[in-house]
């Protein structure tokens, strides 16, 4: 008797063995999956993915592609189209890969060859492959399919979810055409806070209190404003002088900030002026004083 769950009914294997492929592999082992098959670039990346998993072997990729049923493409996204057109796909199987911003026509190749494709998409970062595992509970990854005509297997879409969910994650369906601009909408939430740190924390250096310093001020108000977004929302959850109607604070800011730099003030101003449509969807700005905050903002008063 086969003791799987059945959200795990056939064989997996990956093709690239980095940062992603060694949390979501070691995941899916973990939620009761067989995965059964690493290749790579380098025999020894393989190897080393393999040697994470029970029961799973470091194979060329052609070998990973002929024993499995579903095919996890994890190579970096540039080389996901030559991967694809390298290898002899069969009707049946599903090939999968999990680029965020790469539409899954890049994988026909396996379509023409009558397998089912798809895109499976976690929504975070993986920079620690010895980290990757913990980070995969309570995302969401983003799921498309495509079906052979006339196919009559289970629908890919079903057993990707069915995967998702045993890993701990949400899923979402991503409609056809829209990954590039899906993906771009991810760096809202992750590098460009990057960059409006080293914005806050060049400011910190202009009265000489230095980056280290300046993070270890920041991040609790960072994490306060995150919490606040979760509990709350973006509206209700959206702090700060614009969301009080402060006018006189955002002058002060707009005046000191000028003399200091003026490319600081041009960010400050563009996003300053996008706050003050949630503050008054907030309920906490009215009309006019939202018109006063324009005024400033644009250096009119
Ligand atoms: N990292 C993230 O935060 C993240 C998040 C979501 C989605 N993704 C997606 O996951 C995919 C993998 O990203 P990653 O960050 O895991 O990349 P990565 O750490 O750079 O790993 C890429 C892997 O692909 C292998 N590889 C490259 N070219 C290959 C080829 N021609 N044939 C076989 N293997 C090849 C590399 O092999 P060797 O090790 O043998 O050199 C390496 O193991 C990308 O599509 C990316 O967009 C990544």
């Amino acid at each position: 008797m086969n003791s799987r769950p059945s959200h795990c009914p056939g064989s997996i294997a990956f093709i690239g063995s980095g940062r992603l492929a060694t949390g979501l592999a070691q995941a899916f082992a973990a939620g009761g999956a067989a995965v059964t098959g690493v290749a790579s670039r380098s025999h020894a990346s393989a190897q080393k993915l393999a040697a994470r998993i029970p029961d799973c072997k470091a194979l060329d990729p052609q070998q990973a592609v002929d024993a499995a049923e579903l095919v996890f493409i994890t190579v970096a996204d540039d080389a996901i189209a030559t991967v694809a057109a390298s290898l002899r796909w069969r009707a049946g199987m599903a090939v999968v890969h999990c680029s965020g911003a790469t539409e899954i026509a890049v994988l026909a190749p396996a379509a023409l060859a009558g397998a089912r494709i798809g895109g499976f998409h976690p929504m975070q970062t993986f920079t620690d492959p010895d980290a990757a595992l913990a980070s995969l509970p309570g995302c969401t990854v983003s799921i498309e399919t495509q079906e052979p005509q006339g196919g009559d297997a289970a629908p890919l879409q079903t057993r990707l979810e069915a995967l998702a969910a045993a890993i701990g994650c949400r899923s979402i369906r991503l409609p056809a055409g829209c990954r590039a601009r899906y993906h771009a909408s991810g760096g809202y939430a992750s590098q460009f806070v990057n960059a409006l740190m080293r914005e806050a924390t060049t400011i910190w250096s202009s009265f000489g209190i230095g980056e280290d310093e300046a993070i270890r001020a920041l991040l609790p108000l960072l994490k306060g404003t995150v919490a606040a977004i979760e509990s709350a929302g973006i509206a209700r959850g959206m702090p700060g002088p614009v969301s009080r109607g402060d006018a006189g604070t955002i002058r002060r800011h707009v005046a000191d900030l000028g003399q200091f730099s003026p490319e600081i003030l041009a960010l400050y101003r563009e996003l300053a002026l996008r706050t003050i449509p949630i503050a008054v969807e907030r309920g906490s700005l009215d009309a006019e004083k939202a018109d006063e905050l324009r005024r400033i903002l644009a250096s009119l008063d």
